[in-house]
């Protein structure tokens, strides 16, 4: 491992305008907060940095969609991803913001140094106007014909079609996304930051990062080899960190309307937001040791979109500032495909976490897409693949072995750790993966193959599960009650090495094994390293077992998957719910007449219902087992969708479904109000 006084961990601050989903998680969340948090149980002085990125024409264009202020939206965001990383588990330090008074006077703090040390560059230059609405086309406030592969819809900082970047002077048939009006040319000043000027200092210290992954390195050595070109680091707008007035005395500027690009203040964002975790720790000064002291590791951990900002133009304005420390390592992941198809917040075809949340536990989560992290290509979330690894990996195998353990020593050993006696060669193996597992966990974790290190982890949980087997102790408690207590003896430990191996991926399950073992976690020793010494004292006692894992059925899943496929939005604004009329008209509602319901076999959630509408028959399934008695439903009028593909449940065919409405455990039937015969047509 490594060694360094201090670890300095970075995620990349999201846009508080839209929820987090599962392609932000993969991308620079889990992998931080699993790497942070082996770090924490190794005893280390780890720091463990976010935020909102809160400013951006996104945010603008948002906030005038819906009528009300950029500070509106970005409060709404703010609290609700600061709400779902935490209960997701993201252990962060500090979770900033970057419309903080801190974060302002850091940012302009950084402009200013950087002017005074005449970095920038000052350029008069034409740009494109808005006359109706007033306002200079910045970025996305402009859209067009993109050069390149002349898609015409293209923004101006970027074709979503062929993903190159552009400047707004680079379209065609511009026009403004706010009116619709063709822009005309306009004076105005900005600052420029000349990267050409950083390019040969940028190469030498890249140069020393071989270990980087390649990914990483052949984005920056394509942006190397095509030559730096200077970037604008302020633009005309309303909304963002106010180029500081001293500024504008020293260059006879008029600075009225002038604010730092987003991606200028964005990644000061993370010096902020340590100032505001030293503040609160009342140690005002202690961010300075981690920013500014040589001996920190500083890790950013971000998507692939971000990796120009984070190798390139954030480590220029460091260099730029002297005093800074570099980042030792960007361990940039590349994307996570959803089912297949491309995640796509505009279309709302994502898995938003504060939803999944409102249904499922954040550990299966956190297991399913650690075994999953895009770490050296692209990769793929399908909620099959979520039931799988919950069901056969989390609960049949970890789970498992845990419980049956558990429960044995319950009913045989009074719930209190048995004394070990002699060994054969198959304790002794298992003693030596309990003792060599911990450091090779750790050191794929340290080097960001986390994918890996879940498998060491499941290795070691599946290899218990067969000792178990193996050894037979319902057996030997019978003809050799002693082998038994070494037996379960070195299951227990087992399951306390699990309980502390597991915990930067499983963190909410980790909890529940530790107080089943009734053992505390000691955050300033190293637990990792010793996490796989034989440690329990005979005659210790333990808790009662409780089950850590219940199946998820396929209703579940199928319900999940349907759910994406019938909110894809047409908009293109983040998380708008709207529709227009024709979309709605393509959903068929008609009046069913329930002649028959029993309950699906196996399932205490399904009921099978045989319905008439109109003339037709038809068979649907549905999820209201708990709410109503089968009989309780037979002559009932309600509300059915008839145009939805069919689906098959628990071997049932679903041709249909019913609509009803739902508060948390509640739910009601949608019916009618006067009666109307069956296959009426609802609108
Ligand atoms: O791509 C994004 O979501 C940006 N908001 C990331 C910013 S990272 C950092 F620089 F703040
Ligand atoms: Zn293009």
């Amino acid at each position: 491992m490594k060694s360094a006084k201090r670890i300095l961990v970075t995620s990349a601050l999201p846009y508080a305008n839209g929820p987090i989903h599962l392609g932000h998680l993969a991308g620079a969340y889990l992998p931080a907060d699993i790497f942070v948090r082996y770090h924490r149980l190794c005893g280390h002085n780890v720091l463990f940095i976010c935020g909102s990125d809160e400013h951006g024409v996104p945010i603008m264009l948002r906030a005038r969609e819906e009528k009300i202020s950029p500070q509106k939206i970005v409060d709404r965001y703010h609290e609700l991803n600061k709400k779902s990383f935490s209960d997701f588990g993201v252990s962060f330090d500090h979770y900033g913001r970057t419309s903080s008074v801190i974060h302002r006077e850091t940012s302009q703090e950084f402009f200013r140094t950087m002017a005074e040390k005449n970095i920038f560059i000052l350029n008069n230059e034409e740009q494109l106007y808005d006359p109706q609405a007033e306002l200079f086309l910045a970025d996305r406030f402009v859209r067009g014909t993109c050069p390149i592969c002349h898609y015409t819809d293209a923004y101006g900082d970027q074709c979503e079609k062929c993903g190159s970047s552009l400047s707004p002077k680079d379209l065609r048939n511009p026009r403004s996304a706010i009116t619709n009006a063709q822009p005309v040319y306009k004076q105005t000043t900005h600052w420029y930051l000349p990267l050409e000027k950083f390019q040969k200092a940028l190469e030498d210290w890249i140069a020393q990062k071989q270990e980087w992954k390649p990914n990483v390195l052949g984005q920056i050595h394509s942006w190397f080899k095509e030559g730096l070109k200077d970037r604008a680091v302020t633009r005309d707008l309303s909304w963002g960190v106010p180029v500081p007035e001293d500024i504008a005395r020293e260059t006879g500027v008029d600075i009225e309307g002038k604010v730092l690009y987003v991606w200028f203040d964005a990644p000061i964002g993370y010096i902020s937001s340590t100032k505001e975790w030293a503040i609160k720790n009342g140690t005002p000064d202690a961010w300075r040791q981690y920013w500014q002291d040589k001996e920190t590791r500083l890790i950013h951990f971000i998507g692939k979109d971000n990796i120009v900002f984070h190798c390139i133009i954030f480590p220029a304005m460091l260099m730029a500032m002297e005093t800074y420390v570099l980042p030792e390592n960007v361990p940039a992941n590349e994307f996570l495909n959803l089912e297949g198809n491309k995640l796509s917040t505009s279309r709302n075809y994502a898995v938003w976490l504060d939803d999944y949340l409102k249904r499922f536990e954040a550990d299966s989560l956190r297991y399913c897409l650690a075994n999953n992290l895009p770490e050296t290509k692209d990769s793929d979330f399908s909620w099959k693949d979520f039931q799988a690894r919950h069901n056969n990996e989390l609960a049949d195998i970890l789970g498992n072995f845990i419980n049956r353990t558990m429960t044995f020593t319950q009913r045989n050993f009074d719930l209190r750790i048995p004394e070990r006696g002699s060994m054969d060669a198959l304790d002794r193996e298992l003693i030596t993966l309990l003792k060599k597992t911990p450091a090779k966990t750790g050191a794929y974790i340290d080097n960001f193959q986390m994918r890996q290190a879940v498998k060491e982890i499941m290795d070691l949980a599946r290899f218990a599960n067969k000792y178990f087997n193996d050894k037979e102790p319902w057996v030997t408690l019978k003809s050799d009650k002693a082998k038994c207590a070494t037996t379960i003896s070195l299951c227990l430990e087992t399951i306390k090495t699990l309980s502390f191996l597991c915990e930067p991926i499983l963190p909410f399950t980790s909890e529940k094994i530790r107080k089943m073992l009734n053992l505390k976690l000691d955050s300033r020793a190293n637990v990792w390293d010793n996490a796989g010494e034989l440690t329990l004292e005979p005659g210790f006692r333990l808790n009662n077992p409780s089950i850590l894992f219940k199946k998820i059925e396929d209703a579940i899943i199928t319900a999940e998957i349907q759910k994406l496929k019938i909110s894809p939005k047409d908009d293109d604004s983040q998380d708008s719910q709207k529709i227009d009329l024709d979309a709605f008209k393509k959903i068929e509602l008609k009046i069913a007449e329930i002649i028959s319901a029993e309950p699906v076999v196996k399932s205490d959630k399904l009921l099978k219902l045989q319905v008439r509408i109109g003339r037709e028959k038809r068979q649907i399934i549905a999820g209201i087992a708990g709410q109503y008695q089968p009989q309780s439903l037979v002559g009932k009028k309600v509300v059915v969708v008839v145009n939805l593909k069919p689906a098959t449940l628990f071997g049932n065919v679903s041709d249909g479904m019913l609509l009803a409405a739902r508060k948390e455990k509640n739910l009601t039937l949608l019916t009618i109000d006067k009666e109307i015969d069956s296959g009426a047509e609802v609108s």
